[in-house]
Protein backbone atom coordinates (compact mmCIF):
# COMPACT_ATOMS: atom_id res chain seq x y z
CA UNK A 1 0.00 0.00 0.00
CA UNK A 2 1.37 3.40 -1.22
CA UNK A 3 0.13 6.60 1.13
CA UNK A 4 1.68 9.91 0.44
CA UNK A 5 1.77 12.54 3.15
CA UNK A 6 0.89 16.44 3.00
CA UNK A 7 0.76 18.79 5.97
CA UNK A 8 0.97 22.57 5.02
CA UNK A 9 3.19 24.52 7.07
CA UNK A 10 4.56 22.27 8.98
CA UNK A 11 7.63 20.12 9.30
CA UNK A 12 6.75 16.72 8.29
CA UNK A 13 9.69 14.53 9.55
CA UNK A 14 8.39 13.27 13.15
CA UNK A 15 4.64 12.90 11.21
CA UNK A 16 6.47 10.46 8.50
CA UNK A 17 8.74 8.78 11.03
CA UNK A 18 5.92 7.97 13.40
CA UNK A 19 3.19 6.55 10.53
CA UNK A 20 6.05 4.84 9.14
CA UNK A 21 5.98 2.68 12.47
CA UNK A 22 2.75 2.66 12.86
CA UNK A 23 1.93 1.39 9.60
CA UNK A 24 5.41 -0.69 8.79
CA UNK A 25 3.57 -2.52 5.82
CA UNK A 26 3.05 0.67 3.69
CA UNK A 27 5.25 3.16 1.85
CA UNK A 28 4.93 6.20 2.91
CA UNK A 29 6.54 9.53 1.41
CA UNK A 30 5.76 13.43 1.49
CA UNK A 31 3.45 14.55 -1.80
CA UNK A 32 5.70 16.62 -4.38
CA UNK A 33 4.10 17.22 -7.74
CA UNK A 34 4.50 14.41 -9.89
CA UNK A 35 4.74 12.33 -7.13
CA UNK A 36 3.89 8.55 -7.57
CA UNK A 37 -0.05 7.08 -7.83
CA UNK A 38 -0.88 6.53 -3.83
CA UNK A 39 -3.68 4.24 -2.40
CA UNK A 40 -4.40 7.12 0.40
CA UNK A 41 -3.46 10.79 1.39
CA UNK A 42 -2.91 11.43 5.09
CA UNK A 43 -2.93 15.57 4.20
CA UNK A 44 -3.99 19.13 6.58
CA UNK A 45 -4.95 21.87 3.54
CA UNK A 46 -3.50 20.27 0.47
CA UNK A 47 -3.03 21.84 -2.57
CA UNK A 48 -5.75 21.59 -5.45
CA UNK A 49 -2.37 19.88 -7.52
CA UNK A 50 -2.31 17.11 -5.09
CA UNK A 51 -6.11 16.14 -6.05
CA UNK A 52 -5.93 16.97 -9.56
CA UNK A 53 -3.13 14.27 -9.75
CA UNK A 54 -3.97 11.83 -6.87
CA UNK A 55 -7.66 12.42 -6.43
CA UNK A 56 -8.62 10.34 -9.46
CA UNK A 57 -7.26 7.13 -8.27
CA UNK A 58 -7.40 7.73 -4.31
CA UNK A 59 -9.41 5.05 -2.23
CA UNK A 60 -9.39 7.90 0.78
CA UNK A 61 -8.57 10.85 2.02
CA UNK A 62 -7.47 11.17 6.01
CA UNK A 63 -7.79 14.54 7.40
CA UNK A 64 -4.88 15.53 10.01
CA UNK A 65 -7.93 17.78 11.72
CA UNK A 66 -11.13 17.86 12.60
CA UNK A 67 -12.54 20.78 10.42
CA UNK A 68 -13.11 19.63 6.68
CA UNK A 69 -13.89 23.06 5.55
CA UNK A 70 -10.27 23.70 3.64
CA UNK A 71 -10.48 20.55 1.97
CA UNK A 72 -14.14 20.38 0.44
CA UNK A 73 -12.98 24.42 -1.23
CA UNK A 74 -11.26 22.22 -3.15
CA UNK A 75 -12.56 20.56 -6.59
CA UNK A 76 -13.24 16.85 -4.90
CA UNK A 77 -13.43 13.97 -6.96
CA UNK A 78 -17.27 12.33 -6.61
CA UNK A 79 -16.12 9.20 -5.66
CA UNK A 80 -13.47 10.07 -2.55
CA UNK A 81 -14.49 9.30 1.11
CA UNK A 82 -12.90 11.74 3.40
CA UNK A 83 -12.31 10.50 7.03
CA UNK A 84 -11.85 13.44 9.69
CA UNK A 85 -9.68 13.47 13.00
CA UNK A 86 -12.28 12.43 16.20
CA UNK A 87 -10.77 14.46 19.05
CA UNK A 88 -7.39 13.63 18.24
CA UNK A 89 -5.89 15.05 21.65
CA UNK A 90 -8.20 18.25 20.97
CA UNK A 91 -10.92 17.52 23.18
CA UNK A 92 -9.10 18.51 26.36
CA UNK A 93 -7.72 21.18 24.58
CA UNK A 94 -11.30 22.96 23.82
CA UNK A 95 -12.16 22.12 27.15
CA UNK A 96 -9.42 24.03 28.78
CA UNK A 97 -9.51 27.10 26.56
CA UNK A 98 -12.78 27.61 26.74
CA UNK A 99 -13.32 27.06 30.64
CA UNK A 100 -10.08 29.55 30.74
CA UNK A 101 -11.66 32.20 28.83
CA UNK A 102 -14.98 31.43 30.40
CA UNK A 103 -13.75 31.87 34.17
CA UNK A 104 -11.41 35.05 33.16
CA UNK A 105 -14.34 36.69 31.91
CA UNK A 106 -16.50 36.24 34.81
CA UNK A 107 -14.22 36.00 37.56
CA UNK A 108 -12.65 39.57 36.26
CA UNK A 109 -9.18 38.15 35.88
CA UNK A 110 -8.88 40.48 32.66
CA UNK A 111 -9.58 43.10 34.76
CA UNK A 112 -7.56 42.49 37.94
CA UNK A 113 -4.89 42.03 35.70
CA UNK A 114 -5.06 45.68 34.66
CA UNK A 115 -5.56 46.60 37.86
CA UNK A 116 -2.16 45.48 39.13
CA UNK A 117 -0.27 46.22 35.63
CA UNK A 118 -1.89 49.39 34.73
CA UNK A 119 -2.97 51.37 38.00
CA UNK A 120 -1.27 48.84 40.79
CA UNK A 121 -4.76 49.26 42.22
CA UNK A 122 -6.21 47.09 44.83
CA UNK A 123 -10.03 46.79 44.56
CA UNK A 124 -11.60 43.50 44.89
CA UNK A 125 -15.20 43.59 43.11
CA UNK A 126 -18.72 42.07 43.72
CA UNK A 127 -19.05 38.47 43.13
CA UNK A 128 -21.06 37.53 40.23
CA UNK A 129 -23.70 34.98 40.32
CA UNK A 130 -22.94 31.55 37.70
CA UNK A 131 -26.83 31.92 37.19
CA UNK A 132 -26.56 35.17 35.43
CA UNK A 133 -24.09 33.60 33.14
CA UNK A 134 -25.66 30.72 31.02
CA UNK A 135 -23.31 29.34 28.72
CA UNK A 136 -24.45 28.25 24.78
CA UNK A 137 -22.75 25.77 23.16
CA UNK A 138 -22.77 26.07 19.16
CA UNK A 139 -22.51 22.26 17.86
CA UNK A 140 -22.39 19.09 20.23
CA UNK A 141 -20.40 17.22 17.99
CA UNK A 142 -16.61 15.67 19.47
CA UNK A 143 -15.27 19.27 20.98
CA UNK A 144 -18.65 20.79 21.79
CA UNK A 145 -20.00 17.80 24.06
CA UNK A 146 -17.04 18.07 26.05
CA UNK A 147 -16.76 21.72 26.62
CA UNK A 148 -19.99 21.89 26.77
CA UNK A 149 -19.96 18.69 30.06
CA UNK A 150 -16.83 20.39 31.38
CA UNK A 151 -18.39 24.12 31.91
CA UNK A 152 -21.13 22.77 33.76
CA UNK A 153 -18.63 21.01 35.96
CA UNK A 154 -17.88 24.76 37.01
CA UNK A 155 -22.22 24.80 37.90
CA UNK A 156 -22.54 27.39 34.86
CA UNK A 157 -25.86 26.65 33.51
CA UNK A 158 -25.48 24.98 29.90
CA UNK A 159 -27.51 24.99 26.75
CA UNK A 160 -26.17 23.52 23.57
CA UNK A 161 -27.48 23.44 20.03
CA UNK A 162 -27.26 20.98 17.34
CA UNK A 163 -29.03 20.00 14.06
CA UNK A 164 -30.14 16.81 15.75
CA UNK A 165 -31.46 16.58 19.16
CA UNK A 166 -29.47 15.14 21.49
CA UNK A 167 -29.67 14.28 25.78
CA UNK A 168 -26.02 15.16 27.40
CA UNK A 169 -26.72 15.01 30.78
CA UNK A 170 -26.42 18.81 32.68
CA UNK A 171 -27.17 20.29 29.45
CA UNK A 172 -29.80 22.17 28.25
CA UNK A 173 -30.54 21.13 24.63
CA UNK A 174 -31.50 22.95 21.45
CA UNK A 175 -31.52 21.61 17.89
CA UNK A 176 -32.48 22.74 14.45
CA UNK A 177 -32.95 26.29 13.08
CA UNK A 178 -35.44 28.73 13.42
CA UNK A 179 -37.33 28.28 16.70
CA UNK A 180 -35.15 25.60 18.17
CA UNK A 181 -31.67 28.21 17.36
CA UNK A 182 -34.07 31.63 18.57
CA UNK A 183 -34.53 29.79 22.12
CA UNK A 184 -30.98 28.82 22.68
CA UNK A 185 -29.93 32.42 21.76
CA UNK A 186 -32.52 33.29 24.16
CA UNK A 187 -31.45 31.48 26.94
CA UNK A 188 -27.74 32.47 26.43
CA UNK A 189 -24.82 34.93 27.32
CA UNK A 190 -21.94 32.96 27.04
CA UNK A 191 -22.03 32.11 23.58
CA UNK A 192 -19.19 29.32 22.30
CA UNK A 193 -18.58 28.43 18.45
CA UNK A 194 -17.52 25.00 18.18
CA UNK A 195 -19.43 24.62 14.90
CA UNK A 196 -17.93 22.81 11.64
CA UNK A 197 -18.14 25.90 8.59
CA UNK A 198 -20.48 25.09 6.05
CA UNK A 199 -22.87 26.92 3.67
CA UNK A 200 -25.22 26.71 6.95
CA UNK A 201 -23.06 28.06 9.09
CA UNK A 202 -21.25 30.95 7.72
CA UNK A 203 -21.49 34.04 9.07
CA UNK A 204 -24.05 32.54 11.93
CA UNK A 205 -22.48 35.41 14.37
CA UNK A 206 -23.77 38.31 13.32
CA UNK A 207 -26.27 41.30 14.58
CA UNK A 208 -29.32 39.44 14.52
CA UNK A 209 -27.91 36.67 16.33
CA UNK A 210 -25.51 38.67 19.20
CA UNK A 211 -29.09 41.17 19.60
CA UNK A 212 -30.59 37.75 20.87
CA UNK A 213 -28.10 36.83 23.14
CA UNK A 214 -28.86 38.16 26.48
CA UNK A 215 -27.28 41.37 27.74
CA UNK A 216 -23.78 41.92 28.43
CA UNK A 217 -23.25 38.75 26.39
CA UNK A 218 -19.59 36.81 25.68
CA UNK A 219 -18.26 35.45 22.57
CA UNK A 220 -16.24 32.83 22.54
CA UNK A 221 -14.90 31.67 18.66
CA UNK A 222 -12.70 28.43 18.63
CA UNK A 223 -14.21 26.63 15.45
CA UNK A 224 -13.56 28.78 11.95
CA UNK A 225 -13.22 32.50 11.38
CA UNK A 226 -15.95 32.56 8.68
CA UNK A 227 -18.27 31.96 10.92
CA UNK A 228 -18.06 35.46 12.61
CA UNK A 229 -19.27 38.69 11.22
CA UNK A 230 -16.20 40.74 12.35
CA UNK A 231 -18.32 44.23 11.78
CA UNK A 232 -21.08 43.23 13.72
CA UNK A 233 -19.56 41.79 17.03
CA UNK A 234 -17.34 45.55 17.10
CA UNK A 235 -20.82 47.07 16.55
CA UNK A 236 -22.68 44.51 19.40
CA UNK A 237 -19.53 45.61 21.65
CA UNK A 238 -19.52 49.58 21.05
CA UNK A 239 -23.47 49.62 21.24
CA UNK A 240 -22.54 47.77 24.93
CA UNK A 241 -24.83 44.91 24.47
CA UNK A 242 -22.17 42.46 24.08
CA UNK A 243 -18.91 42.81 26.90
CA UNK A 244 -16.48 41.37 24.86
CA UNK A 245 -14.96 38.29 23.22
CA UNK A 246 -12.26 35.36 22.98
CA UNK A 247 -11.31 34.82 19.23
CA UNK A 248 -8.73 31.91 18.50
CA UNK A 249 -9.99 31.89 14.75
CA UNK A 250 -10.31 34.87 12.02
CA UNK A 251 -11.05 35.20 8.49
CA UNK A 252 -8.14 35.77 7.39
CA UNK A 253 -5.09 34.23 9.30
CA UNK A 254 -2.92 35.36 10.38
CA UNK A 255 -4.74 38.21 11.58
CA UNK A 256 -3.59 41.11 9.34
CA UNK A 257 -1.16 43.47 11.41
CA UNK A 258 -4.21 46.79 10.85
CA UNK A 259 -6.97 44.86 11.69
CA UNK A 260 -8.67 46.06 14.67
CA UNK A 261 -9.40 43.22 16.86
CA UNK A 262 -5.45 43.25 17.79
CA UNK A 263 -5.54 46.43 20.32
CA UNK A 264 -9.36 46.85 20.89
CA UNK A 265 -9.30 46.75 24.97
CA UNK A 266 -12.64 43.58 25.32
CA UNK A 267 -11.08 41.44 22.49
CA UNK A 268 -8.62 38.57 23.46
CA UNK A 269 -7.10 37.20 20.51
CA UNK A 270 -4.97 33.69 20.13
CA UNK A 271 -3.21 32.55 17.17
CA UNK A 272 -5.67 29.65 16.20
CA UNK A 273 -4.08 27.20 18.73
CA UNK A 274 -7.03 26.54 20.91
CA UNK A 275 -7.12 22.78 20.10
CA UNK A 276 -3.56 21.53 18.16
CA UNK A 277 -3.78 17.95 16.49
CA UNK A 278 -1.39 15.69 18.97
CA UNK A 279 0.78 13.57 16.55
CA UNK A 280 0.46 10.38 19.13
CA UNK A 281 -2.94 10.05 19.00
CA UNK A 282 -4.11 11.31 15.84
CA UNK A 283 -1.26 8.72 14.07
CA UNK A 284 -3.16 5.77 16.06
CA UNK A 285 -6.09 7.11 15.14
CA UNK A 286 -5.17 7.05 11.32
CA UNK A 287 -3.37 4.09 11.10
CA UNK A 288 -6.28 2.06 13.10
CA UNK A 289 -8.99 3.63 10.57
CA UNK A 290 -6.74 3.32 7.73
CA UNK A 291 -6.43 -0.51 8.37
CA UNK A 292 -10.26 -0.82 8.86
CA UNK A 293 -11.37 1.07 5.46
CA UNK A 294 -8.76 -0.89 4.10
CA UNK A 295 -10.70 -3.78 4.81
CA UNK A 296 -13.66 -2.86 3.96
CA UNK A 297 -14.98 -2.28 7.70
CA UNK A 298 -16.98 1.03 8.77
CA UNK A 299 -15.11 3.77 10.34
CA UNK A 300 -15.95 6.67 12.43
CA UNK A 301 -15.16 10.22 11.53
CA UNK A 302 -16.49 9.46 7.60
CA UNK A 303 -17.64 13.02 6.62
CA UNK A 304 -21.03 13.47 5.45
CA UNK A 305 -20.50 15.50 1.97
CA UNK A 306 -23.80 16.18 1.35
CA UNK A 307 -24.03 17.99 5.50
CA UNK A 308 -19.88 19.00 4.49
CA UNK A 309 -19.13 17.63 8.30
P1 LIG B 1 -18.32 17.47 14.85
O1 LIG B 1 -18.05 16.31 15.74
O2 LIG B 1 -18.58 17.21 13.40
O3 LIG B 1 -19.57 18.26 15.47
C1 LIG B 1 -20.24 19.26 14.79
C2 LIG B 1 -21.48 19.67 15.59
O4 LIG B 1 -22.07 20.81 14.96
C3 LIG B 1 -22.55 18.58 15.65
O5 LIG B 1 -23.16 18.54 16.91
C4 LIG B 1 -23.56 19.04 14.60
O6 LIG B 1 -24.90 18.63 14.84
C5 LIG B 1 -23.45 20.55 14.75
N1 LIG B 1 -23.92 21.22 13.53
C6 LIG B 1 -23.42 21.14 12.28
N2 LIG B 1 -24.15 21.89 11.42
C7 LIG B 1 -25.13 22.45 12.16
C8 LIG B 1 -26.22 23.31 11.85
N3 LIG B 1 -26.42 23.76 10.60
N4 LIG B 1 -27.04 23.67 12.85
C9 LIG B 1 -26.86 23.22 14.12
N5 LIG B 1 -25.84 22.39 14.47
C10 LIG B 1 -25.00 22.01 13.51
O7 LIG B 1 -17.13 18.50 14.91
P2 LIG B 1 -16.02 18.69 16.05
O8 LIG B 1 -15.00 17.63 15.95
O9 LIG B 1 -16.70 18.89 17.35
O10 LIG B 1 -15.34 20.06 15.56
C11 LIG B 1 -16.09 21.24 15.39
C12 LIG B 1 -15.28 22.29 14.65
O11 LIG B 1 -14.29 22.84 15.51
C13 LIG B 1 -14.46 21.79 13.45
O12 LIG B 1 -15.27 21.64 12.30
C14 LIG B 1 -13.41 22.88 13.30
O13 LIG B 1 -13.87 23.87 12.41
C15 LIG B 1 -13.30 23.47 14.69
N6 LIG B 1 -11.97 23.24 15.29
C16 LIG B 1 -11.21 24.30 15.62
C17 LIG B 1 -9.96 24.10 16.20
C18 LIG B 1 -9.09 25.26 16.60
O14 LIG B 1 -7.90 25.10 16.88
N7 LIG B 1 -9.61 26.45 16.71
C19 LIG B 1 -9.49 22.79 16.45
C20 LIG B 1 -10.31 21.74 16.10
C21 LIG B 1 -11.56 21.96 15.51
P3 LIG B 1 -25.32 17.07 14.79
O15 LIG B 1 -24.63 16.44 15.99
O16 LIG B 1 -26.78 17.09 14.93
O17 LIG B 1 -24.80 16.54 13.49
C1 LIG C 1 -8.21 22.71 13.48
O1 LIG C 1 -8.56 23.83 13.31
C2 LIG C 1 -8.98 21.54 13.13
O2 LIG C 1 -10.00 21.68 12.45
O3 LIG C 1 -8.56 20.43 13.51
Amino acid sequence: MRITFHFKNSPTDLWLKDLRAALPEADISEWHPGAEQADYAIVWQPPQQLLDEQGAQLKAIFNLGAGVDALLKLQWPNHLPLVRIDDGGMAVQMAEYVSHALIRHFRELDVYESQQRVAGEWKPHRTKLRSDFPVGVMGLGVLGERVARTVAQFDFPVNGWSRSPKQIDGVQCFHGEAQGFKNFLAATRVLVNLLPLTPDTANIINSETLSQLQPGAYVINVARGAHLVEEDLLAQIARGHVAGATLDVFRTEPLPPEHAFWKHPKITITPHSSANTMREESVAQIARKLMAFDQGEKVAGLVDMSRGY
